[in-house]
This record gives C-alpha cells, structure tokens and sequence, in this order.
C-alpha cells in the first residue's frame, strides 16, 4: 500500500528548511474532524526556524504541494495545511492490497527472525478451572495471533500450576480418603474435595501435616509412587482443561510447568550466592529487594523446598536457553505485579542482559454480577459451564430471530457465536481494567458486542449470496472497477478504517493490547453497516454494483482477519 505519510512529508521537504524528513513525518496528523482533511501539517514549529509567520509558512506549502497527483485539494487554514487525498487513488490502492492479500491481509514481517514466548493460562492442576482463569486465556491466545501476524515466530507456554507442597497434601489425602472411580469421573471437583478436607482433618490430627511434607520430600526426590499418584492428578486435570482449551479452539506448544524446573534451580541458586545476592535468614535463603522497593524475596524454605519465584526464575533462564527469544512475555493477573517485578530484578541482578527482555502483561479482576467469587467460599464459577451457558442462549436467542431454522445449523451457530460472544467481551476492555461480567451485555446482537460483529459478517456473505458468482467473480479480481462509486461519505469512511487496520495490529502489538483489534473492529462493522444502510448496494446498473460488491468482499475480508486475531470465527450464515 501507499504509505501516505511517506509520500506527503517528501512533498513537504521540498518547500520547507531546517526539519529532517523523520521529523517533518511526526508532524503530520491524521485530524478528528474529516472536513479538516485525511491528513493535516501544522507549521507552529516552523515559525523560528523559517523567521515567518505559520499561516504565511502553511500558505507557501499549500501552493508548492498542491498539483501532486496525491491530492484532491490542498488547503491552508491558519498555521495548517489541510491535504485531501485523491479519493479514487487512494480507494483503488487500498482494495488492490485488502483484496490482493486475501486471509494476509494486516500481516507484516517486523518480526522476522525474531522468537516471542506468550507464556498464558497457566492455570493450578487439581484445582478449578475457573471464570477468573479466562482473562489469561483469552487475552494470551490473542497475543499470540497478533504476533504471529507481525511475523514473529511464537511459542506458546502454559506453565502449568502443577508443582509445590500442597501435592503432599493431596498425595496424603487420596491415600486417606480417596477413591479412583471418582477421581476418574470428575477429576477436579474430587480432588480439590480431599484437599479441603485435608485442611479440616488436620486441625484435629496436626500429624498430618508432617505426613504431607515427608510425602511431598518424596516426591522431589522422585520416588516411584508419589511420582505415578502425582503424575495421574496432572493427567486428569490436564484432560479437563483441554476441554475447555478445544472449545475456546486454543492450543499450546508447550505445558512445561512448575514440575519440570524442579531439577534445574540449584544452579542459578548457587549463582545467586557467588554473587553475594543470597542472605541466610532462619535457616530460609532470601534475596534482600530493600534498595529496589520490592522487598525481601524467599528463594528457599529452611527444609530446602524452593519456591514459586524460584521456578519462575528457573524457567526464564531455560527459556533464553532454549528458545533464545526476542520478548518473554507473562500474561499474568496484576495481582503478581510484585511478584513479577521482584522476579525480573533478580535476573537483572544476576547480570543477565535479557532481563529487559521479560515482559509481565498484567490484567484487572473480572467479577459476576452476583459477587466476586471465592474458592474457599465455594463461590466458583467454572469457566466450562460458563461457556456452556453462553452457547445454551445463544440457542435460545438464534430460535427466537429465525424460526424453523435447521437444528443442526442452530447447533454450529451457536458454538461460534456463544463462545465467541464471551471472548469478544473480554477482549474488549482495556485488558488493566476490573470488569463485571454480565450476560446482557455478552450476548446483545445491537451493542458492541462479538456477535454484532459476526452478524455483519454474515450480512457481507448474505450481500455476496445476493450478487451472484459473476458478480462477486469480477470484483474480488478488482477488473474493469470504476472506483467514482466509492467516493460517498460511508464508502469512503470505510475504506479508510481498512487502511488503517494493518496499523492497528502493529500498534496493538506494541502495546500488548488485544482491545485496539477489538475496538477497530467494532469501528469496521458499524462503517460497513452505515454504508449497507446508506447505499442500494446490488443496483442494475453492472459497473456500479462491481465497485459496490468489491468493497463488500473487502470489508468482510478485514473483519473476519481481525476476528482471527481475536481467536473467532467468522460465520456465514447467522
Ligand atoms: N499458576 C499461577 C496461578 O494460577 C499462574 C502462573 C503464572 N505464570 C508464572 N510464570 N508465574 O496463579
């Protein structure tokens, strides 16, 4: 595509002195208001190094600029040139790259060579899998899509929860109290059973507690029993994630967790003490953070277990290691900021230079209206039947707008629409912000919302249907189009919101922010509905419903590729 930047700051260069090219380019403004132009040079900065008065500057760069082929009008209004870009050049260079690139289209190759970890979900083994779990999911898997489409190589981690003295607890507890038929059955809910009733047996029985950790010793050391127990509480609870994994249609390259940097952390933790980094405190070794803010960081136990920060730092050294990555990237709540925080400070200390390279994306808190939940209230949402009662609306919803439609149909839609619903909605916020989740809200067709979007998707393919093979033939290969039928106000805004969508997955990217895709989204649906409304699209006349059905085949094509980065679907038929 034309960089339009590019090419208008090398027209400003001609009339103007003292200002690089790079500098006259970060001057240049794309304006709120259309009328004031598609893009506008203010000459404030101009006014010392020229000795003129900006309007007087603005006028000359007007006149100098205003016969390139690039513009429709050139205008100087006070200290500003407002430039308006030849609309049909501009729509014609904009179609042939959407329609060109097809499914790549909003892909560049910035990361070329260079290796990304998105390391997300991470959720805890024998523990519920639960709504809280989603934001880290959901937001992590668009991550990795949107790095994926800026050409990075990604690995996508899950470093699984699966590690830690409370699998004593649970190792002691089955033995106690524990059946396998159940485990079997429901593997979650069991457990996380006999670990409660661990917590209440030992309030009366304190000998457990030493059973727990002598079971636990026995399991760091590997002893072939606790390692089997432990290995098939992982097993079950991995199949009940995955279920959920592969109704959010997310995967993973890798589930190394906590377990599988056991045996790789005396290494860096003698490191930490050639360094002088190590302090004795009761027999526990800690790593004084004083001087940063950050604290006092446990390392070891005084019985020799290491910790959760311990793991961590284990994991990223093993990471550069093997993967010798360009960003590590944790999408983890923002409740560990400080944990995060004191983490990457140690690898800093230990004199890694990637320690920069470590990036903690944090999120806010999503609640139910009903009440923030709590696991030891019993106030778990599980994010499985969450998913489930969205695609059940969904149902319900779908029957109501089109009776007697096809069940099975009914079925598929659902899936996609249901799921997506609830994914669009966590991407939609700005990923720091504590949010409600609300079902109204979820599944409103008019609002915001995933399936408004995919319903204006299926209403391109439903336009398309209408247009006939032919048609669509002739416009998806741009031939013979006369671009002067795209050039009323709600063609040309649309078009001008898939220009810029190749931009926004950088800048989201940048940013490590999913809701920018999101938002843009939105902006492309609600532009190309005002066009459906606005314009008799499928005309008689041949010529203008080409350019009409070309622009049609665009705009569903940008907002099913920025759906796909989201992680959804984009439906056919709604
Ligand atoms: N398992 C942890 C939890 O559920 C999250 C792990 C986050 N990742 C990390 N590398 N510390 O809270």
């Amino acid at each position: 595509m034309i960089n339009f930047k590019d090419e208008i700051a090398e027209l400003i260069a001609q009339h103007v002195e003292g200002l690089e090219l790079s500098e006259i380019q970060d001057i240049i403004e794309v304006p709120q208001d259309p009328k004031m132009g598609d893009y506008a040079f203010p000459c404030f900065r101009l006014a010392k190094i020229m000795r003129k008065a900006p309007p007087l500057i603005a006028k000359g760069i007007a006149e100098g600029i205003d016969d390139s082929s690039l513009f429709e009008k050139v205008e100087q209004v006070n200290a500003y040139v407002n430039m308006f870009i030849s609309k049909e050049a501009f729509i014609k260079d904009t179609l042939e790259e959407v329609l060109g690139r097809g499914e790549d289209f909003g892909k560049t190759d910035i990361g070329e060579n260079k290796t990304v970890i998105v390391e997300y979900s991470s959720p805890n083994i024998a523990k519920p899998f639960h709504i809280g779990h989603i934001r880290s999911t959901v937001i992590g898997n668009s991550l990795y899509k949107i790095f994926d489409a800026l050409g990075y190589n990604v690995i996508r981690i899950n470093h699984l929860g699966d590690y830690g003295t409370q699998f004593g607890k649970m190792i002691c507890a089955y033995r106690h109290w524990g059946n396998k038929e159940d485990v079997i059955r429901e593997p979650i809910k069991t457990l996380l059973s006999y670990y409660t009733r661990f917590h209440v047996e030992v309030e009366e029985h304190p000998e457990l507690d030493d059973e727990a950790r002598e079971t636990f010793a026995k399991l760091e050391r590997g002893e072939k029993e606790e390692v089997e127990l432990w290995q098939w509480f992982r097993d079950e609870s991995l199949k009940e994630f995955n279920r959920v994994y592969d109704m959010l249609g997310i995967s993973f390259d890798s589930y190394n967790g906590e377990s599988f940097y056991s045996d790789k952390m005396p290494r860096f933790v003698r490191e930490l003490e050639e360094k002088g980094l190590l302090k004795e405190s009761q027999g526990a070794h800690v790593v004084d953070l004083e001087e940063y803010g950050l604290g006092t960081a446990l390392i070891t136990k005084s019985d020799g277990s290491t910790l959760y920060i311990t793991r961590d730092i284990a994991a990223a050294v093993y990471r550069k290691e093997t993967y010798d990555f360009y960003k590590n990237i944790y999408v983890v709540a923002s409740q560990q900021n400080l944990h995060f925080q004191q983490w990457f400070k140690i690898v800093e200390l230990l004199g890694y230079e990637w320690a920069k390279d470590c990036v903690h994306v944090p999120f806010g808190l999503v609640s139910l209206e009903e009440g923030t939940m709590s696991t030891r209230h019993g106030r778990v949402v599980f994010l499985e039947d969450v998913l489930n009662k969205a695609v059940e609306k969904t149902k319900e919803i779908i029957r109501e707008k089109n009776a007697g439609a096809d069940e099975a149909d009914i079925d598929e839609t659902a899936k996609t629409v249901g799921i997506g619903a609830v994914i669009f909605q966590e991407l939609s916020n700005n990923r720091i912000k504590d949010y409600v989740f609300k079902w109204d809200k979820v599944l409103n067709f008019d609002g915001e919302t995933g399936p408004y979007v995919q319903y204006t998707h299926a209403r391109c393919a439903s336009v398309l249907r209408r247009a006939g093979e032919e048609t669509v033939a002739k416009a998806a290969a741009l031939k013979d189009v006369d671009y002067k039928y795209l050039c009323s106000e709600s063609a040309y805004e649309l078009i001008k919101l898939l220009y810029k969508f190749p931009d926004v997955v950088v800048d989201a990217g940048h940013r490590y922010e999913p809701s920018i895709v999101t938002r843009h989204i939105v902006d492309m649906a609600q532009g190309f509905n005002r066009f459906y409304h606005d314009e008799h699209i499928l005309t008689d006349d041949e010529q203008e419903k080409t350019a009409k059905v070309a622009l049609v085949i665009a705009a569903k094509n940008a907002i099913r590729n920025g759906l796909a980065l989201l992680g959804m679907k984009a439906p056919e038929k709604m």
